[in-house]
């Protein structure tokens, strides 16, 4: 049986593939300014300028807009933790380096233009906005089970740079106002630019260590935990955007996981070893619950839709 590789080692081998792609980012990536995406002009003095603080009348969003929009936003403002996370396990040099600075800076441009958003508008309580992030901040990035390490970090930030993806996308579409619809349809494409990076990266580390990276790929599919856990209503807020298509179970399963594991061609490849077949089979055996959960989890959500209907809950979404 040959020897694993050392995280180190693997870096160092991967190092080509990431200066590759961090080159391909950069001539990808498109330069974009937060202020071009607010409504300026919307915006007045809250009352310690002497105007008006907020109401909830004041909001032009519906509750699923505002939710959507809180955990995204709550997601973006907790990057310091996930610099933390990517910088320990990737290296401060070279394309390594690189990338980690200047994905840094791009996702912190998504957090900023979409408070901006939310406060010039006064979509939002500002107030509990502030305290929410604060609370989240202090708590930290809510690592999923089976997390640490290169392979497994490279893993769960493919998946869930994908899944931010489809939640800003779904967002923009749930707030009914082409601005904010703007605004997360630019930021959807940043998401998707960084996952392309990550699932490169990724899908060279499974060519290179396939019977280490499958098992970290596996556990962390089953461990796979949105990066907003940890931020106060988590269960809630994901509750109800599950309900309204946000992010649900058949959109993380056909839109998240399957197009990032046939990229990977994790079940057809045939260079595993024992370690590697084992964390094939329990990927597959997973995802086939996971498809038979997507459809319980449907049922219900059209059961409790029906009954919100009779009761006449207004659903915006
Ligand atoms: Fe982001
Ligand atoms: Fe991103």
């Amino acid at each position: 049986m040959t020897k694993d590789l050392t995280p180190l080692q693997i870096l160092a081998e991967l190092e080509p593939v990431a200066e590759e792609n961090v080159n391909r980012h950069l001539s990808m990536a498109k330069d974009w300014n937060p202020h071009d995406y607010v409504p300026w002009s919307q915006g007045r003095n809250f009352a310690a300028l002497g105007g008006v603080d907020w109401e909830p009348e004041q909001s032009h969003l519906g509750e699923v807009a505002r939710v959507a929009m809180i955990t995204n936003l709550l997601t973006e403002d907790n990057l310091p933790s996930y610099h933390r996370e990517i910088a320990q396990n990737f290296s401060e040099d070279g394309p390594w380096g690189t990338w980690v600075d200047r994905w840094t800076a791009e996702e912190n441009r998504h957090g900023i233009a979409m408070r901006d958003y939310l406060v010039v508008t006064r979509a939002v309580d500002p107030v509990a906005l502030e305290e929410a992030r604060m609370i989240h901040m202090s708590n930290g990035v809510q690592s999923p089970e089976g997390w640490g390490g290169f392979l497994a970090s490279v893993a769960y930030v493919t998946f869930q740079e994908l899944a931010t993806r489809v939640s800003h996308r779904n967002t923009g579409k749930a707030c009914n106002d082409a601005v904010a619809d703007r605004l997360l349809q630019r930021i959807s494409a940043d998401e998707n630019l960084h996952m392309i990076f990550y699932r490169s990266i990724c899908g060279a580390a499974l060519d290179l260590v396939p019977d280490q990276a499958l098992p970290a790929i596996t556990r962390i599919v089953r461990n796979f935990l949105m990066p907003g856990a940890g931020m106060p209503n988590f269960r809630r807020y994901g509750v109800l955007m599950a309900k309204h298509g946000i992010y649900d179970l058949r959109q993380h399963l056909e839109e998240v996981l399957q197009p990032v594991l046939k990229q990977w061609n994790v079940f057809e490849r045939s260079d595993y070893g024992p370690r590697g077949e084992q964390a094939r089979d329990e990927l597959g055996e997973f995802l086939e619950k996971l498809g038979k959960d997507v459809i319980k989890f449907e049922e219900q959500r059209d059961r409790a839709l029906a009954r919100d209907a009779s009761r006449g809950v207004a659903q915006r979404a």
